[in-house]
């Protein structure tokens, strides 16, 4: 056996005694699991190939051939909006000599590969190859992208790369009743943006799903608008994703309902619900806004990273001026987001330090257990 797979065994091995063992004895993850190669292959091969994946939000697919693109496991992927109003994900990968056809989002007619101009019509049939008329048996119209599984839930788009994978609706069943109440699908995406952190993707999860950072690391901006005793969590553990909910105090700019907001009702209209849906689709569901992230690892030490932000349909048909609204709230969550990026790039740093070990996890850290548990089966520990 190699040292290589017998590290990556130990590490298994860990993580499924810390999954086991009660929340109150329950401690961080070893820093090997962030930095250990093998075990960067077998997230790969056993959870972005297997899972559902968020690419986005489906109001950025709402006219025939808009399209969102994101990268799975080394996969780049494009979903498209159909002339029939449905979506259709397929490998964003021309099928010439397999340059990538479409980047970031809009809207196109057709598919034109920046190399060699073979064009896909938008239901992945490719409809033309220039110069391919000497080219013995050659039939444009015998050819189209491979497709891929493709599915809205609550206004969210998911892709997977496995064609066996159930309906994200039979996995989040559970989940629908804890956030149906927000109407998030009918919430408006107003900001997106791409980065690329340096760490790895676990321990940027992780800290999204600890409130016990806000009052320190986000003192500047959310922090101090949390009773953090207010914090609570599902009463079981749950396979597919796990959440905590909070309430904002009176004084918060952002996370309470608006006046127009007719259907949360006494607590509700304060309380925010942040899932995490497994293995890296994140959101706070906020009365009046959600805030997103979805992530693909580059490597260990990198992490590809996706925020949005929407906002309820009455905050924004009550805006005055809705441009200063935007760039305040857009300008608002950029230093959330640089905070946390200063935290998990320093974790990262923290984790490859010889001298590093994972402490014991506070109550507000029942998620990040929760999490534990979930990579230890899924990676078979
Ligand atoms: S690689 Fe796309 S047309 Fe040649
Ligand atoms: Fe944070």
């Amino acid at each position: 056996m190699s040292s290589a797979k017998s590290e990556s065994e130990r590490l298994l091995r860990q993580i499924s005694e810390i999954a086991a063992s009660p929340m109150e004895r329950a401690r961080a993850m070893p820093p090997a699991i962030y930095t250990n190669q093998e075990i960067h292959d077998l997230e790969q091969m056993r959870i972005f190939r297997k899972s559902w994946i968020c690419i986005g939000r489906a109001d950025a697919l709402s006219e025939p051939g808009d399209y969102l693109t994101f990268t799975i496991s080394e996969q780049p992927i494009v979903a498209i909006s159909q002339r029939d109003g449905t979506v259709r994900a397929f490998a964003n990968v021309c099928l010439h000599r397999m340059m990538v056809l479409l980047s970031g989002e809009g809207n196109c007619r057709r598919i034109v590969c920046p190399y060699h101009a073979w064009t896909y019509d938008i239901d992945g049939r490719l409809i033309g190859a220039p110069q391919m008329n000497r080219t013995e048996g050659f039939n444009a119209r015998d050819n189209a992208l491979p497709e891929l599984r493709c599915e809205i839930w609550r206004g969210w788009v998911y892709v997977s790369l496995d064609p066996d994978v159930a309906p994200v609706s039979d996995l989040l069943r559970e989940l629908e009743p804890v956030v149906d109440r927000y109407r998030m699908e009918n919430y408006v995406q107003v900001a997106t943006q791409d980065h690329v952190w340096d760490t790895n993707w676990k321990l940027l999860t992780e800290n999204f799903m600890e409130s016990y950072h806000l009052p320190i690391a986000h003192r500047a901006t959310v922090g101090a608008w949390f009773p953090v005793d207010d914090t609570g969590f599902p009463d079981q553990r749950h396979s597919h994703f796990t959440y905590e909910t909070f309430k904002k105090n009176k004084d918060a700019t952002y996370g309470l309902a608006h006046a127009n907001n007719d259907v949360l009702e006494g607590e509700w209209r304060r309380t925010s619900v942040m899932p995490t849906i497994f293995p890296t689709h994140m959101f706070v569901l906020a009365p009046d806004h959600l805030w997103y992230l979805t992530l693909m690892p580059k490597g260990t030490g990198q992490v590809h990273v996706r925020f949005g932000a929407a906002l309820a349909p009455e905050v924004l048909a009550g805006l005055d001026d809705p441009e200063a609204f935007l760039r305040d709230t857009i300008g608002f969550f950029d230093k959330v987001n640089d905070e946390d990026r200063f935290v998990v790039e320093g974790i990262y740093k923290g984790a490859r330090a010889p001298l590093s070990t994972g402490g014991p996890l506070s109550w507000m850290e029942r998620e990040i257990h929760d999490f534990i548990c979930y990579l230890s089966g899924a990676l078979g520990g």
